[in-house]
């Protein structure tokens, strides 16, 4: 159900949980001071409970009232706010409820580029958001794959399709270095043009640094079969086993093909690629091919984590 920008805020202030449109993907927002609408985020979802949540801000004084500290390699990337980069702080635990958090000491933080965004919350405070989809399956890049997941009574601030239709990038800042926690709307490579060096390697442990690269993700219902080559593509085909293909303009094939653009427009390409895992849950697809035969570089690497993940069994 689309609702306006003053019911949004009305319903969130009331404590409810509504969908808000971001220039990545939708969100599910609920006010950061409201432990019981942060709880049903939670339940709605599905949503592992070790698993934090990142807030949204409107302007950067709001940092300062989320953040024990603002470290000085923040100016590097200040300029990607706003934007689909968040920023992991140590977090003032006075201020951001250990249900956010997930109980760790820090804190995710994000300036959306969507203006509508920025309204909203310049009208409620900052927004605790996760992407708008039941957990595990592909985000919602229209306020539609929002209405699927969740009923079609459920409030969606209508921003219409989003530009990037990938989530943000999640970086943690040390002192004289960086890590990537989340591939994603910026590229590795931009961040590390900014920083002026490479990114630390991440470590990976029973307690990794952003809980939710553990967990299955973006995934439809069928079963998905990632081919590295067009050789590899033709030979499962052959199999008769697979009904259709996940690809790109120029991917030659046989089967029904979904196409996310022309290979190597990345941004484009991950512009679709919910709305296309979504479809081929729609068109009733069981077994799919998925061409992968493309470069991992610059926005490739997103777009080839993204359909690992969907991939995942
Ligand atoms: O683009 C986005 O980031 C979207 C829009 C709605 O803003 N949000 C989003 O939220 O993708 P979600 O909950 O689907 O993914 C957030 C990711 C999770 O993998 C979570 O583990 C990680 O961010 N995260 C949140 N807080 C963290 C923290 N303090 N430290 C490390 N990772 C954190
Ligand atoms: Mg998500």
């Amino acid at each position: 159900m689309k609702i306006s920008l003053q019911e949004a805020a009305k319903r969130l202030k009331r404590g409810e949980v509504v969908a808000v449109p971001t220039e990545t993907v939708y969100g599910l927002a609920a006010m950061l001071d409201n432990e019981e609408a942060v709880k049903k985020i939670f339940t709605l979802k599905g949503r592992p409970q070790d698993n934090p949540l990142i807030v949204h801000i409107s302007d950067l004084e709001a940092l300062k009232g989320l953040v024990k500290n603002v470290p000085a390699t923040f100016s590097k990337v200040a300029s990607f706010w706003p934007g689909p980069l968040t920023v992991v702080f140590d977090a003032d635990v006075t201020r951001v409820p250990s249900v956010v958090r997930a109980g760790l000491l820090t804190v995710g933080v994000r300036m959306p580029a969507l203006q509508l965004t920025r309204d909203l919350i310049a009208l409620t405070g900052p927004l605790v958001a996760p992407s708008a989809n039941v957990s595990g399956r592909p985000s919602a890049t229209m306020p539609e794959h929002v209405e699927a997941d969740f009923g079609a009574d459920f409030p969606v601030l209508d921003g219409g399709e989003c530009l990037c239709g990938v989530e943000s990038t999640i970086v943690s800042l040390q002192d004289e270095a960086w890590t990537c926690l989340r591939s994603g709307a910026i590229s590795r490579e931009d961040l590390a043009k900014v920083f002026g060096s490479e990114p630390q390697a991440q470590v990976f442990s029973n307690k990794p640094s952003s809980p939710g690269q553990k967990y299955r993700h973006y995934a439809p219902h069928c079963k998905l079969q990632l081919c590295a080559s067009s050789e590899e593509l033709w030979s499962h085909q052959a199999s008769g086993h697979f009904d259709a293909v996940l690809g790109f303009s120029e991917t030659k094939t046989l089967l029904p093909l979904f196409s996310l653009g022309l290979k190597g427009d990345f941004s484009e390409n991950l512009k679709h690629l919910y709305a296309v895992l979504r479809e081929l849950d729609v068109k009733a697809c069981h077994n799919v091919l998925v061409d992968v035969d493309f470069e991992a570089s610059g926005l490739g690497a997103t777009l080839k984590d993204r359909l690992e993940r969907a991939a995942k069994k």
